[in-house]
């Protein structure tokens, strides 16, 4: 896949699907990751082929290894830190034996963890052992977990995902359906202003149309939202009122060549 969708930050997973102990196999951008949560609670992304004799690390477990949380392989037992995937320990080295294990490193991925959410850095270069730009500001505080997430895998180019995931033409036909705007209603000139933000933009605060039902029967009266988009795929939206706020995550997630994941919260 394209060098363009390198370099920059995914959605992994929802931070409750990762358990203390556990691991299972993801695919981002064709990469298979054996995606976790060590012991202490971190959570941790592997390339899922262990560099002895290629067999998936996500088959074996979460260890600890001399006060180093690790996951060991299944076959031979070897070694790799959870946090930079550097081998520590190979159990079949006797004593004497002039090798050492910490020349022997799987990819390791940096990740990051807020708001109940994983997100995973892939980087062009595969032997990437710096520091990772920052992740996507969302603006969502001190929020500490999304209530539902729903997932789906698209036949899909991570091209076509994105201007699905945005398809401003779909407004003047979709919202103007019985259950958004009522036919009664009208159809009026919508116009919207866009701002430019890192990576993409936004559509700035507004109240939204006073006719649409949806939002009239989930919020009631004087709501405003804001909607942002950001490359390479994440669009999120804030409703407000006074008494509540809704905040909906979209991140689409390329897996293979033609199968993006699409995550919503
Ligand atoms: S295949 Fe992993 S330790 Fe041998």
């Amino acid at each position: 896949m394209s060098d363009l969708l390198r370099d920059l930050w995914y959605f992994a997973a929802a931070s409750r699907e990762l358990k203390a102990g556990k691991m299972f196999r993801r695919e981002i951008l064709g990469e298979p990751i054996a995606l976790g949560r060590d012991g202490a609670g971190k959570a941790f992304a592997l390339r899922d082929i262990c560099p002895h004799r290629a067999v998936p690390l996500s088959a074996g477990k979460v260890v600890e290894n001399a006060g180093v949380q690790t996951i060991e392989c299944p076959y031979h037992g070897w070694r790799f830190g959870a946090g930079d995937g550097v081998c520590k320990m190979i159990p079949t080295l006797v004593e004497g034996q002039p090798y050492e294990p910490g020349r022997i490193k799987v990819r390791h991925f940096p990740t990051y963890e807020a708001n109940g959410i994983v997100l995973v850095y892939v980087s062009a270069d595969p032997r990437f052992a710096g520091e990772p730009p920052p992740p996507p500001e969302f603006g969502l505080g001190d929020f500490t977990e999304p209530k539902f997430v729903i997932e789906r895998i698209f036949a899909a180019t991570m091209d076509n995902a994105v201007v699905g995931l945005m398809d401003p033409a779909h407004v003047p036909y979709v919202h103007n359906q019985w259950w958004w705007r009522p036919p009664s209603s009208g159809r009026k000139l919508k116009q919207k202003r866009f701002v430019p933000r890192e990576r993409g933009w936004a559509i700035e605060r507004h109240a939204p149309s006073g006719n649409s039902l949806a939002y009239r029967m989930l919020f009631g009266g004087e709501v405003t939202t804001e909607i942002s988009f950001m490359l390479p795929g994440y669009r999120w939206e804030v409703v407000d009122n006074p008494k509540s706020r809704l905040f909906t995550l979209t991140c689409l997630t390329p897996e293979k060549r033609k199968t993006p994941r699409a995550s919503r919260k």
